[in-house]
């Protein structure tokens, strides 16, 4: 029977987790969970640790849930091992998001400034805790959530040797219901054909019907169509305003942009956006932390035995349809076709061999086997190999902690200013950050 541990386990999203294992019963003979944080957490942990102690038990389940502060007891022979983990919590998001934004730069979870500040200080932990499984659960898997994720997992398999790492994110699935939707389907239907390629929140699809019928266009015409006002465009994640595309130039490039390539196709709008939320202290930040107080709130009824409709203001929607089939899908070799981040291998010809992509990939027993795409146009190799070139280096900083390796990384990525400006703002973050920078 399965031994699952989970590191950042007092995160408001435990409920969303338990839900995906839950329904999942049947494939997942599942013994033990383990929910894992650190002191500052550690009131969190006991809340939400009730919460889905609730949960196992509304579902007469005999599943053990134990609660603790100590890693190593919770790594300890451990099948599985997911992290949705945040390194100097919200309060890190906060300045990673408010200090681009005084110098007029995006300041963003996983883009820009902020998002690279947040692989500095996760990639360490990552680190020591691949080093703590090699010594207490040599043959576990690494679900990794925590963001930015591919550069994370990038870490963990080309740096730190541990290859069975999948990285996860959410935004994959929410697009493939929003062509489910689009074709009358129900979501998660499987009768339409997806292919993604690229990096976590920076990768193109493209889709086709049952008849094989390439559909990209059409989903293109639907979702971004001129006279489609934001508030007619289909949900996306709550983290992102719905702020509509280029039409001429999606329809152009014949891919599908992730949502996240606002930031990069609309990057003064999408700024002046932030900027306003910023001088209202409305980031975003500032209010994933008000929806948390809530979501804690409402966690401590000792009533509560599911997933309450609240956390759906999050940006995670789906995180568990990720997370628990990846885990089920590789239990009982399902070989069924998710989009995960793990090592290219050639499926795209524009990037290394060895470098992490998102790319849709039979989930096998022995780990994913990504599907070939084959080679972009020059737009999007362009952009694809800037930014991977941004993660690299990125990674090398967080590993070495050299302030120049950093700075190259800062002018790389093309939603920072260069010059004297990005001195600035990576001086001002590298200060902010201390606490969680050891390696700097
Ligand atoms: P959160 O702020 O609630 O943090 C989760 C928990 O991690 C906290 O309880 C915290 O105490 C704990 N923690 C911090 N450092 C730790 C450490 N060294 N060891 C163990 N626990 C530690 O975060 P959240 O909003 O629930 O998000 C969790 C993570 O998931 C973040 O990294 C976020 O970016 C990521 N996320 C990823 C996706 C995706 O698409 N991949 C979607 C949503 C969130
Ligand atoms: C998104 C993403 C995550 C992101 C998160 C933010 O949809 O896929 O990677 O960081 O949700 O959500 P939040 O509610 O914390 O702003
Ligand atoms: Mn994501
Ligand atoms: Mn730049």
């Amino acid at each position: 029977r399965l031994k699952i541990a989970t590191i950042g386990g007092g995160s408001s999203y435990t409920p969303e987790l338990f839900e995906g294992f839950i329904k999942r019963k049947d494939e997942l003979d599942i013994k033990e969970i383990w929910l894992v944080d650190i002191e500052e957490g550690k009131e969190k942990l006991e809340i939400v640790g009730a919460m889905a102690k609730r949960m196992i038990k509304a579902a007469n389940l005999d599943w053990e849930v134990h609660l603790t502060l100590d890693r190593r007891a919770a790594l300890k022979d451990a099948d599985f091992v997911t992290t949705q983990f945040r390194v100097g919590l919200l309060d890190a998001r906060i300045k990673d998001e408010t200090i681009p934004l005084k110098y007029g730069m995006m300041g963003q979870e996983t883009n820009g400034a902020g998002g690279m500040f947040k692989a500095l200080r996760t990639i360490p932990i990552i680190k020591s805790i691949i080093e703590d499984m090699k010594e207490l659960c040599p043959n576990a898997w690494l679900v990794n959530f925590t963001n930015p994720s591919g550069m994370v997992t990038e870490a963990a398999i080309k740096h730190f040797g541990w290859t069975r790492t999948i990285g996860l994110c959410n935004v994959p699935i929410v697009h493939q219901n929003i062509a489910n939707a689009f074709e009358g389907l129900e979501p998660f239907s499987d009768e339409l054909y997806f292919k993604f390629a690229g990096l976590n929140h920076f990768h193109w699809h493209r889709v086709w019907n049952k008849q094989g019928q390439e559909i990209t266009d059409k989903i293109i015409d639907q979702q971004y169509g001129k006279d489609i006002a934001p508030e007619d465009m289909p949900e996306g994640v709550k983290n992102i305003p719905q702020m509509p595309f280029d039409y001429d130039l999606v329809k152009h490039e014949g891919l599908l942009p992730c949502m996240y390539h606002r930031y990069y196709y609309l990057t003064q709008t999408m700024l002046d956006l932030e900027l306003e939320e910023y001088k209202e202290n409305n980031t975003r930040a500032q209010l994933v932390k008000a929806t948390e107080d809530r979501l804690f709130e409402l966690y401590k009824d000792p009533n509560l035995d599911y997933k309450p409709k609240e956390l759906s203001e999050r940006g995670g929607t789906f995180y568990s349809d990720a997370a628990c089939e990846v885990i089920a899908s590789i239990v009982n070799d399902k070989r069924k076709v998710m989009v995960v981040s793990t090592q290219n291998k050639g499926a795209i010809a524009d990037l290394p061999y060895d470098s992490i992509a998102e790319v849709s990939s039979y989930i096998t027993s022995h780990g994913a086997e990504p599907i070939v795409w084959g080679s972009f146009k020059s737009a999007q190799r362009g952009m694809l190999q800037i930014m991977k070139a941004m993660e690299e280096c990125t990674i090398e900083a967080a590993i070495t902690g050299n302030y120049e390796t950093l700075k190259q990384a800062f002018t790389i990525n093309p939603l920072i200013e260069s010059g004297e400006k990005a001195d600035m703002v990576m001086n001002e973050l590298l200060v902010a950050h201390k606490k969680h920078l050891p390696q700097f």
